[in-house]
């Protein structure tokens, strides 16, 4: 990688990051209210693009890279990054993860959940349970002068042990004026291994977990990621800063 350099963040800037990272909370809560069977995921995304307008801030994801949309929305075998559009309707019984990330006075809020529209299947139910206990694992090893390795070692262990597996071709990231900055947090490995954590880093914890084996594939449209195996796939994302005797959860709504 060109520049591994992991930027520590000023009180001013976590600040503006603690503004962007509620407004993101209140936009996931905002769209929790639409999903419903018989809703498309566009309705979702023109809805977080027309709220995110109204309050000053602007969608990360729109434009980002060539991504079209502005927000990503992932149903049952989709792990990650899929993208919203008119065809795609909820029904009962589907999971979708929707992932918001505005951008507030320059700084950005990253965070997502995974939703039952109308009755889930025990799986789902479990799979769903299982992957937020991992995002709430992950952020509970995050500990200033440990290491990164201790979050997926937290993670990796949990979702195993529940019978599940853990994505590896996409992990957190540091987050700030820049969408995705180093480290890279991967939601697997080992305790003790990786660079030291300190306070001022400010990074996600966004762990995808499977039902059944963890390799992905990339669609043709070049950003939709599913199960190998069409199994299901659950994420939950937090942006947190590292303090100096702990971590604070910005995306946590109020
Ligand atoms: N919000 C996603 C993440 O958690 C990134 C989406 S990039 C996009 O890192 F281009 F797909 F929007
Ligand atoms: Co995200
Ligand atoms: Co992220």
């Amino acid at each position: 990688m060109a520049n591994q350099t992991i930027t520590l963040l000023s009180s001013r800037e976590i600040e503006k990051m603690r503004r962007a990272g509620q407004l993101a909370a209140e936009l996931l809560d905002h769209l929790e209210s639409m999903v419903k069977p018989g809703v498309s995921t566009l309705e979702i995304n023109d809805e977080a693009e027309r709220w995110t307008l109204e309050h000053g801030a602007k969608s990360a994801p729109l434009g980002y890279h060539g991504f079209p949309k502005s927000i990503c929305t992932s149903i049952n075998e989709v792990i990650c990054h899929g993208i919203p559009n008119d065809k795609e309707i909820l029904k009962d019984g589907d999971i979708i993860n929707i992932d918001v990330t505005p951008i507030l006075d320059g700084y950005h809020g990253d965070t997502s959940k995974t939703f039952f529209v109308g009755t889930p299947s025990n799986t789902a139910k479990r799979l769903v349970e299982v992957t937020e206990e991992c995002l709430y694992r992950g952020i509970a090893a995050v500990k200033p002068a440990g290491k990164i390795g201790d979050i997926g070692a937290a993670i990796q262990e949990y979702a195993e042990a529940q019978g599940f597996s853990v994505v590896r071709d996409f992990v957190g990231h540091g987050v700030s004026n820049v969408f995705h900055t180093p480290p890279q947090i991967p939601h697997y490995g080992t305790r003790g291994k990786g660079k030291k954590i300190r306070p001022g880093m400010v990074f996600t914890i966004e762990p995808m977990i499977n039902e059944g084996t963890w390799e992905a594939e990339v669609m043709a449209d070049g950003w939709t990621a599913l199960t190998k195996d069409r199994k299901l796939s659950a994420q939950f994302e937090h942006t947190l800063a590292v303090t100096d005797d702990g971590v604070e959860i910005l995306t946590l709504k109020k």
